[in-house]
């Protein structure tokens, strides 16, 4: 059976581990392996995870962890933008088990975080050409929005980022 919960100090290391092995089979080919190493030290390390699961606000709703005979197969979690709008900031699985459902769990359990906090919007951003995550996002009612150049700074040259929206 597999749950969802929100996570708290004991699922830390699992969360990294899920995470760097979801970011690590998500974009080679999409991005430099220099790159994903930059990203996966800078979101994915023990400390700021640590932080993530203890400070929640309607900014940062803290992660989601679906968990299968006490081992972690996915985490998410977003938080508001707006009074209206909330946003998807990370959705990682192990990378095997991908397609069995597990992603709708845990983007179901950010959806109604987000909309007792009053979303009636949510939106996430993707990498363009980012097919492990694209189709599941528009199987899930979410429409292209617009794209933006590069996602954390200017450096990024040629690092397209797509921003999708749906009604909740
Ligand atoms: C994106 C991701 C979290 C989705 O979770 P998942 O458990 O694989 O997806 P689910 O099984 O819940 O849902 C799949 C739905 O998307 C559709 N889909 C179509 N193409 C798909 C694809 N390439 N990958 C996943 N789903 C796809 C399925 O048909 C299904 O819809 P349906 O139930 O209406 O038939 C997962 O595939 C993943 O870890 N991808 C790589 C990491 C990533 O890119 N994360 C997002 C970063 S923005």
């Amino acid at each position: 059976m597999i749950e969802i919960k929100l996570a708290d100090q004991t699922h830390v290391k699992d969360i990294r581990d899920v995470c760097s092995a979801g970011y690590r089979a998500t974009y080679p080919g999409l991005r430099s392996e220099e790159y994903i190493e930059q990203v996966i030290e800078e979101f994915y390390n023990l400390e700021r995870i640590e932080k993530e699961v203890t400070e929640h606000s309607r900014q940062w709703g803290g992660y989601f962890v679906a968990v299968e005979n006490g081992q972690v197969i996915g985490a998410g979690g977003g938080g508001m933008e707006s009074d209206t709008l909330g946003e998807l900031y990370v959705l990682y699985l192990d990378p095997n088990r991908r397609g069995e459902g597990i992603g709708t769990l845990l983007l179901d359990a950010v959806t109604a975080q987000q909309k007792k906090w009053g979303a009636t919007e949510q939106r996430v951003a993707v990498a363009k050409g980012n097919q492990k995550a694209i189709p599941f996002y528009e199987a899930r009612g979410f429409h292209f929005l617009c794209e933006k150049e590069g996602y954390f700074s200017s450096s990024e040259e040629g690092y397209v980022t797509l921003h999708y929206i749906r009604k909740i």
